[in-house]
């Protein structure tokens, strides 16, 4: 199939960008995006042009590492899917596809589709993790898990950090991606000692990054690629309130 490529160049952080336009006369439907995107730039490369500079990593929809707008969508149009397991097939002889980075002032452009998401790894770092000492590995029985904890601990640690949902906020909110950090360690036992520290720090580092606040617009759920539910900010939000009152006499006991 045809199809023309709208993509975002950017050389540097500072540098201005502008769209650049390119033919692709041959695509395989049986390409990936990300294959697709490697034909191009063995084409530049072969030209004498700089190739075109995308993240990618497992190329298997685990690692988080791939990710950028097709038309407007993070990862693009098919639902439940990185951009580096859509395929060509989802697009139609003739298509032209724009391909911009992620959008964001927390995301600083790096080159082309190439984003820092090193934000996302400060607010990891402000908490989410447990330091208590859990001692070694138990047998799986030994510590007793809700069966429906485990399953909602489960679904948060789907996560894989990519970023779509604060690129198609309309407030650039991290609120999604941080409430599934916070409660896959708040849904289980080990996570207990430190949860009220945890989401205190998470969400005060999620602010000073730059991220703006959650109206509720959903996008970011529309656009998850592992369907996180937007339940779990409202998660977040009660374990934050529950935090600040922790202090009182009267608070109310953890669930
Ligand atoms: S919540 Fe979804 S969209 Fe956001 S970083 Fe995690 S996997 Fe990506
Ligand atoms: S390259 Fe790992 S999720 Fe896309």
């Amino acid at each position: 199939m045809k199809l023309t490529l709208h993509v975002w160049r950017q050389p540097s952080a500072g540098a201005r960008g502008a769209f650049e336009r390119h033919e692709m006369p041959d695509v395989s439907e049986h390409m990936s995006f990300l294959e697709m995107l490697d034909v191009l730039n063995d084409r530049l490369t072969l030209e004498g042009r700089p190739p075109v500079a995308f993240d990618s990593d497992c190329r298997e929809g685990i690692c988080g590492t791939c990710g950028f707008m097709i038309n407007g969508i993070a990862h693009g149009k098919r639902s439940l899917t990185t951009v580096c397991q859509l395929h060509m097939r989802e697009f139609g002889d003739g298509e032209e596809l724009w391909l911009e980075p992620w959008r964001s002032t927390a995301f600083p452009v790096v080159r082309d589709l190439v984003v820092d998401r090193g934000a996302f790894d400060r607010i990891i770092a402000a908490g989410g993790y447990v330091s208590v000492n859990t001692g070694s590995a138990q047998d799986a029985n030994a510590i007793p898990v809700p069966k429906p904890n485990a399953d909602r601990a489960f679904e948060a640690a789907a996560c894989i950090g990519c970023g779509a949902c604060v690129a198609q906020c309309p407030n650039g909110a991290a609120q999604l991606f941080t409430s599934a950090k916070v409660a896959h360690l708040a849904l289980l036992p080990q996570g207990q000692p430190e949860r009220l520290m945890r989401v205190e720090r998470m969400v005060a580092r999620m602010e000073a990054e730059g991220f703006g606040t959650c109206s509720n617009f959903r996008e970011c759920e529309a656009v998850c690629p592992k369907g996180i539910s937007i339940d779990f900010i409202g998660w977040l939000n009660r374990d934050w309130a529950r935090a600040r009152l922790a202090q009182r006499k009267d608070a109310p006991p953890l669930l």
